[in-house]
């Protein structure tokens, strides 16, 4: 569990609602955006909400570099033309095609822990899975996971961020100064794979990048560090959330679980709606570029806005009983992949990683009981995810 006591983040969202869908909140010092439409709308349109919030950021050499080529905090259209570099390599077709190699890597993580009746879901399957996977799409020894699992604990343990807290926060100056080793070791480590691509290219993603133009010119090895990094972070930790999560989730719903294992054909709606409840990233940060109206609210220019994927997802104007966990739920139109020019590139990768690994789980195993004293979750303010989750298990 987190070290401090922060208010349950669920019920200060349906809270802060009774305050309007679109709300200035003077402690986080931003506007919070709560409803579905109005989500959608802030998302969606990225020439009047900026993912550029450099401006607010400490000037930082480290954090500089890491964040050039990283098309997820830029807008167009730039952000467009670094996107169009990757997106063939993810679209549902592609990513199908990595289906057998995902089935290899789960049935050798399971064989495994074949022997245990007790293994921990996160360390033995849920990160190791995702981690692989990408790793091996970018050409990066998969073997060092160890020291990925390090820097993203690094940027995402914040026991501390709560409701008090402007997003920024995450990045002030005490927390860049904190995290600088860090981001140095992985923009050393990833110039250092680049580079060993740029002279010995494989087929991997890496390569390719390399030798892509955007705009007419070639990246250079610095701006590929952040489209690498970005793609090997976020290509991994909220996939390890989301296999953690449904496991966690059908523990508390035995008649769900029961279902599934007697008609797997139900496992993607019940993921989707495990996305939805759980959401990996609870909520996103945008920059109002010019006064704008949102919601019927007018946001004035320069105003950070926080568009709350996991309030969105429990919008009853568009979810009916939107607490219950249905898994037989459609449509299902959760927001937790984002929408518009940003919507989750990894969003089909994760899909089929999550599909087939809960399959395989629910076919080896005939019970898998979480062990609930001993999970550890992290601090769900930054993202909802366990951190550990001990599981006793009887074999099918
Ligand atoms: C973008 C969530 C898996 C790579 C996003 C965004 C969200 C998200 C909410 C939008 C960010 C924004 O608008 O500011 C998730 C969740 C995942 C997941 C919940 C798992 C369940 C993956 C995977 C990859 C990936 C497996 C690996 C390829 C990316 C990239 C972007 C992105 C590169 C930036 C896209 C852009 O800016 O155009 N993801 N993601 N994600 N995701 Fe994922």
């Amino acid at each position: 569990m987190t070290t401090r006591t922060l208010p349950d983040l669920f019920t200060w969202l349906e809270h802060a609602r009774l305050a309007g869908d679109v709300h200035y909140d003077e402690r986080q010092r931003s506007w919070l955006v709560l409803g579905h439409p109005e989500v959608t709308s802030v998302l969606g349109d990225p020439h009047r909400f900026s993912s550029d919030l450099g401006d607010l950021l400490p000037r930082q050499e480290d954090l500089e570099l890491f964040r050039r080529g990283n098309f997820v905090q830029m807008d167009p259209p730039r952000h467009d033309s670094l996107r169009r570099l990757v997106s063939r390599a993810f679209t549902p077709r592609v990513v199908a095609g990595l289906a057998p190699r995902i089935t290899a890597v789960t049935e050798e993580l399971l064989d495994e822990v074949a022997d245990a009746r007790r293994f921990d879901l996160v360390d033995d399957l849920a990160y190791p899975l995702p981690v692989i996977v990408i790793a091996e799409l970018l050409g990066i020894p998969a073997e060092d996971r160890p020291v990925f699992r390090r820097w993203a604990d690094a940027l995402f343990e914040r026991p501390e961020i709560g409701p008090d807290d402007p997003l920024t926060r995450m990045m002030d100056d005490q927390r860049v100064r904190a995290v600088a080793p860090v981001l140095r070791e992985m923009n050393e480590y990833l110039l250092r794979h680049v580079r060993a691509r740029r002279a010995a290219p494989g087929d991997d993603l890496t390569s390719g990048l390399v030798h892509a133009e955007a705009d007419g010119e070639q990246l250079d090895d610095e701006e590929i560090i952040g489209f690498v990094g970005l793609l090997l972070l976020a290509g991994h930790i909220t996939t390890t959330a989301t296999l953690g999560n449904t496991v966690a989730t059908l523990d508390q719903h035995p008649d769900a679980a029961a279902a599934l294992r007697a008609d797997p054909a139900l496992l993607p709606d019940a993921i989707e709606e495990v996305l939805r409840l759980r959401t990996p990233f609870p909520r996103l940060a945008r920059r109002a570029s010019t006064d704008t109206v949102v919601g019927g609210v007018t946001v004035p220019e320069g105003d950070v806005v926080v568009a709350w994927l996991a309030a969105a997802n429990r919008d009853a104007r568009v979810f009916a009983d939107p607490a219950r966990f249905d898994i037989r739920r459609t449509p299902n139109p959760h927001l937790t992949f984002g929408h518009g020019i940003h919507f989750c590139i990894g969003a089909p990768l994760a899909r089929l990683e999550a599909r087939i690994a809960m399959e395989l789980l629910l076919r080896r195993y005939r019970t898998i009981a979480v062990d609930t004293e001993s999970a550890v979750f992290r601090n769900p303010w930054v993202m909802l995810a366990p951190t550990k989750l001990p599981v006793e298990v009887t074999p099918a």
